[in-house]
């Protein structure tokens, strides 16, 4: 299968191998349209500040130190103020002037003789961000969250929930990860506030570990579900029903040639699609289901809620195979193959009676990092947004805003010539004082867009309901487009 060169892919990468400098509230040039007066609050991003470091370009796209985005709202206009995190890693490298660490996917220069036995992974700090008990934390699935100042994106430090995050389990496991990874994706219960989250811990035995986290901060680990291998999980499902979903895929790492040092984490992936996918189901009571479907990988779930007739509903970007760290190479390349596998959206109906589950297509349009009205989540819903390619698009770069209907399959996008879009960050309308609630399409998006020819990144405000464009900012110095971000009303 013949692989494609993307001139608008290779641009980006190349122009976000220089280090991002950091910005103190500039406010933003209005290039077109016109920012809503009723788009109030602080839109904060995080992802990857930057592909190379110190001379030595990343392998994989999801290494890169973590870089805070914030874009604050105020009617009319937005004030732009940017931060890496500071964790103990970068201001190591920083004063080294050279790479210190490992990371996920990248090893240091210098094959086996620099990297044997070097079990130090860098904590990137890169992947999203969570305001909830008091703290606004940027977070990262294989170790500690980091807690950052809100007024100043000032890195306070490691943040471990009171020791809630060290790990309990025996001497052998300790040694082999001090402390309990905390994923990228926690949910908010939609009416306790209780924020739920998990880790995926290698171990003298593999876990997954379930943790709560009440309104005022309170931490707890809830539950040590033990697993066969050290399966790769990103993301999972809470419903409003309080069950808790995840897939565990045959995609696991080789802790021991990536301990080693033989490979990167990332390389020493295995994927088994011969092997089916082990669906956990966590029920609020505690009890422990698990159901079995064939092979498929997601890094993210659109959503998930009960059905009225008990029916478990899990919508997931759902991925054939997973793309190996050759491809992802590639992609920093600006390289993809014409066959490169795409997530398309699989809706799964689970039945923990029954033992059952069964698969329902979304839709023949490809998508990723998928955003939906936040007060949806855990519950029926019927928009979601990503960047994507429409059904049809003859190439697979996901260049395309989506947005689809769930409930009937319609998909409407958006393109613009020589682009590439970050997530879609939904900022819901508000209802005026006594008013019904607005549609759920009735409201913003916000998100980022790197254009090519002008070698620079734009925010842009789109509407969520016909993704029309209604302004575009230009920031003063490009930046990656990151991985995840949120809203908060208020600013
Ligand atoms: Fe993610």
């Amino acid at each position: 299968m013949p692989v494609r060169h993307y001139p608008t892919l290779h641009n980006y990468v190349e122009a976000n191998r220089r280090t991002t400098p950091e910005y103190d509230d500039v406010a933003l040039e209005l290039l077109e349209g016109a920012l809503p007066p009723d788009l109030v609050g602080t839109l904060l991003r995080n992802g990857n500040g930057h592909f190379e470091q110190h001379g030595v370009r990343y392998d994989h796209l999801f290494d890169g130190d973590g870089m805070v985005a914030r874009f604050v709202f105020d009617g009319q206009a937005v004030r732009y103020r940017n931060r890496y995190v500071r964790t103990d890693e970068f201001v190591a490298e920083e004063q080294a002037g050279r790479m210190l660490y490992r990371s996920f996917g990248t090893n240091l220069p210098g094959g086996l003789r620099a990297n044997f036995l070097k079990t130090k992974f860098k904590n990137t700090a890169n992947t999203s961000l969570v305001q909830h008990g008091g703290q606004l934390l940027a977070l990262w699935e294989g170790g500690l969250p980091h807690a950052l100042d809100p007024a100043t994106l000032a890195t306070r430090g490691r943040f471990d929930y009171g020791g809630v995050l060290r790990n309990p389990f025996s001497w052998l496991d300790r040694r082999i990860t001090p402390e309990l990874p905390f994923s990228a994706h926690p949910k908010v219960h939609p009416t306790t506030g209780v924020l739920h989250n998990f880790g995926t811990v290698a171990g003298t035995q593999h876990r997954l570990v379930l943790y709560e986290v009440s309104p005022a901060g309170e931490a707890r680990l809830a539950h040590a579900l033990p697993m066969p291998e050290a399966t790769f999980a990103h993301d999972f499902v809470l419903t409003e029903s309080g069950h808790q979903i995840f897939f565990l895929t045959p995609v696991a790492f080789d802790v021991l040639r990536a301990f080693a040092g033989l490979t990167s984490p990332a390389a020493s992936i295995k994927v088994n699609t011969a092997q089916p996918t082990q669906i956990i189901v966590v029920a609020p009571d505690g009890t422990v289901h698990r159901l079995h479907t064939e092979f498929g990988f997601a890094f993210h779930f659109v959503n998930g809620f009960q059905d009225a007739d008990g029916t478990l509903v899990a919508d997931a970007l759902l991925l054939g195979n997973y793309p190996n760290s050759a491809a992802i190479k590639a992609y920093l390349s600006g390289h993809l193959p014409d066959d490169q596998p795409q997530a398309r959206f699989v809706r799964f109906r689970l039945d923990l009676a029954a033992g059952t589950v069964a698969r329902q297509s979304l839709s023949d349009c490809e998508g990723e990092l998928p955003e939906i009205h936040p007060a949806h989540t855990g519950r029926p819903y019927r928009y979601a947004w990503t960047i994507g390619r429409p059904s049809g698009h003859p190439l697979p770069l996901l260049d395309h805003l989506l947005k689809l209907d769930v409930q009937t399959g319609e998909v409407r996008h958006a393109y613009a010539p020589d682009t590439l879009c970050s997530e879609p960050v939904v900022v819901p309308r508000r209802a005026p004082n006594g008013r019904p609630e607005p549609a759920e399409d009735d409201g913003y998006l916000a998100y980022l867009r790197y254009s090519a020819p002008d070698d620079a990144t734009d925010l842009i405000v789109a509407d969520a309901a016909d993704l029309r464009l209604l302004a575009r900012l230009r920031l003063p110095h490009h930046i990656p487009l990151g991985f995840h971000g949120m809203w908060q009303p208020g600013y």
